[in-house]
């Protein structure tokens, strides 16, 4: 069985879940599903990123220990993958005795190998970021200097272990160079090579500053970087370092990030694991942020999305399927509650819940619902249908959501007219045998969108299959291949999507 393995991000429990963490754990779920119903064997990992000075601080704040902090707001993500439909099939948290062993393993082979040299940094470093900048990278207001992520910056000195990141620099390249699919989109890939070529420091990768991290080994006065310790969760969840059951899916085929992590994912990690002489991953794609209504979103402006209001106010299916919509996954897009509405009325009830509702009423009301005998769709319904499994599958892979939506929303809008066009409401006294033939088309048009929406919205196709009549077993890509039996019964129609107000 061809495998995949897909991941998100682990998310800093400093906070609570928002839109952005919504997104890019959506853009995993939604291919971690079409691998499934294409017959992949798929592991799909999240989690949470609870160590550093960042949730320290947040746990003080709270006046809790950081432990006891980090189990509350760890749960508020593992209740977002219910509240969002997520498919994930683990779970990680980095303050597991297994991801401890797992980067003190890691540290101890960088070590080993000689990647690894005591020294001492100064710098300018942003607790809220957990990095460190140049000072070219800084601007300063009042006395106080900002990083480019708005985060203000500190002068840090303290003694810390180093990884020996400026030796990678060739082979980084060279990696880049053979593996051009490695960094998506391609203008992400050309800042990154950009980066690289200007040259690579050596990377603080321990902290003696807090206590809240994993101990570096044989060093109890140093914690590990979070960067480190937070990458590393990617192969702990797949069993290393004792390459168990789970460690055949390495390397990761996607690593979902944002941009603002693009750097950590497509440079320090592929050199941490060719350092340690592990493969790295297959690919890293940086998506895009989201605005809202045209404001960048942050705390203090008060504008944070909360996906659980969203969802308890518009539904699930209609907000994962505009946030794939919306924005070509890669560029940055706003988040706009008109553009959601439009996109629900106009797309997800006017043209597909239109289509589903009439079609089936009709083959409810006059084939006493029961399919009538296979048929070959017209030309134009024909040709937006023809190969669009294949079609959505190739965009997927490529990781154009909005691609793959767009096709299959070209094939609803061609039924949609193709009904229109043909009207079998009128053909049931005039020609009720090709009545038959049209509902069939129609019928089996509605299959293969609902097959191929279900990773975008699966509580709604499946509602949608059930009423179509499609048995759960033959709702994978491999069964449209054969076509329902003439007789076959349907389900009973019911409307799929509920119009929002404005
Ligand atoms: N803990 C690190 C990741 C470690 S991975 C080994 C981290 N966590 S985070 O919680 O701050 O962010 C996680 C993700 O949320 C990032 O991919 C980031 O791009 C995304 N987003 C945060 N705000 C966003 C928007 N406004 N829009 C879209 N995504 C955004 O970084």
């Amino acid at each position: 069985m061809p495998r995949t393995c897909l991941t998100t991000p682990i998310y800093y429990v400093n906070d609570k879940p928002h839109i952005g963490h919504a997104y890019t754990s959506l853009a995993a779920d939604v291919l971690a599903r079409w691998k499934r119903l294409s017959g992949h064997e798929v592991f799909f990992l999240t989690g949470t990123d609870e160590h550093g000075q960042k949730v320290e601080k947040a746990a003080r704040d709270a006046g809790e220990e950081p432990q006891a902090f980090t189990d509350r707001v760890s749960q508020a993500f593992r209740d977002l993958t219910a509240t969002m439909g997520f498919s994930n099939d683990a779970f990680i948290r980095t303050t597991e005795p297994r991801h401890r062993h797992a980067c003190q393993e890691l540290w101890r082979r960088l070590a080993a190998r000689g990647e690894i040299y005591l020294g001492g940094y100064e710098g300018w470093y942003a607790v809220r970021d957990e990095a460190f900048y140049g000072p070219d990278e800084l601007t300063e207001r009042d006395g106080v200097r900002y990083a480019p992520s708005g985060a203000p910056v500190e002068w840090v000195t303290e003694p810390s272990y180093f990884f020996r990141l400026s030796a990678w620099q060739e082979r980084l390249l060279e990696f880049y160079e053979a593996n051009p699919g490695f960094i998506a989109p391609a203008s992400r890939r050309n800042e990154v090579i950009a980066f690289v070529k200007a040259g690579l420091q050596d990377l603080s990768i321990s902290r003696t500053s807090f206590r809240w991290g994993v101990p570096v080994p044989g060093d109890d006065a140093h914690v590990m970087y979070v960067w480190l310790d937070a990458l590393t969760n990617y192969i702990t969840a797949l069993g290393w370092p004792e390459e168990g059951e789970a460690w055949r899916f390495w390397p990761a085929d996607v690593h979902f990030v944002g941009k603002d992590i693009l750097r950590f994912h497509a440079i320090y990690w592929p050199a941490f694991l060719m350092a340690a002489g592990l493969e790295p991953p297959r690919r890293v794609f940086a998506h895009g942020w989201w605005t809202n209504e045209g404001q960048k979103i942050s705390k203090s402006l008060g504008n944070v999305i909360d996906p659980v209001e969203l969802v308890e106010r518009f539904g699930l299916d209609p907000v994962r399927y505009f946030l794939l919509r919306e924005v070509p996954f890669g560029q940055d897009g706003d988040f706009s509650r008109a553009g959601l509405v439009n996109r629900t009325n106009g797309e997800l009830a006017d043209v597909l819940g239109n289509l589903a509702n009439r079609t089936l009423t009709l083959i409810a009301k006059n084939l006493d619902g029961r399919l009538p005998a296979p048929a070959a769709p017209g030309r134009a319904l024909g040709e937006a249908l023809s190969g669009l499994p294949a079609r959505v599958g190739a965009h997927l892979d490529a990781q154009e959501f909005h691609l793959a939506l767009e096709a299959i929303f070209a094939a609803a809008r061609a039924a949609n007219v193709d009904i229109t066009e043909q009207a079998p409401w009128a053909l049931r006294k005039t020609d009720p045998a090709r009545m038959a033939v049209v509902l069939r088309q129609l019928h089996d048009a509605l299959r293969v969108l609902g097959t191929v929406l279900q990773p975008f919205m699966p509580g709604t196709m499946a509602l949608m299959l059930d009423q179509l009549g499609v048995p759960a077993g033959a709702r994978h890509l491999g069964a449209l291949d054969a076509p329902l039996p003439e007789g076959h019964p349907i389900g009973t129609p019911a409307p799929l999507f509920r119009k929002v107000e404005a």
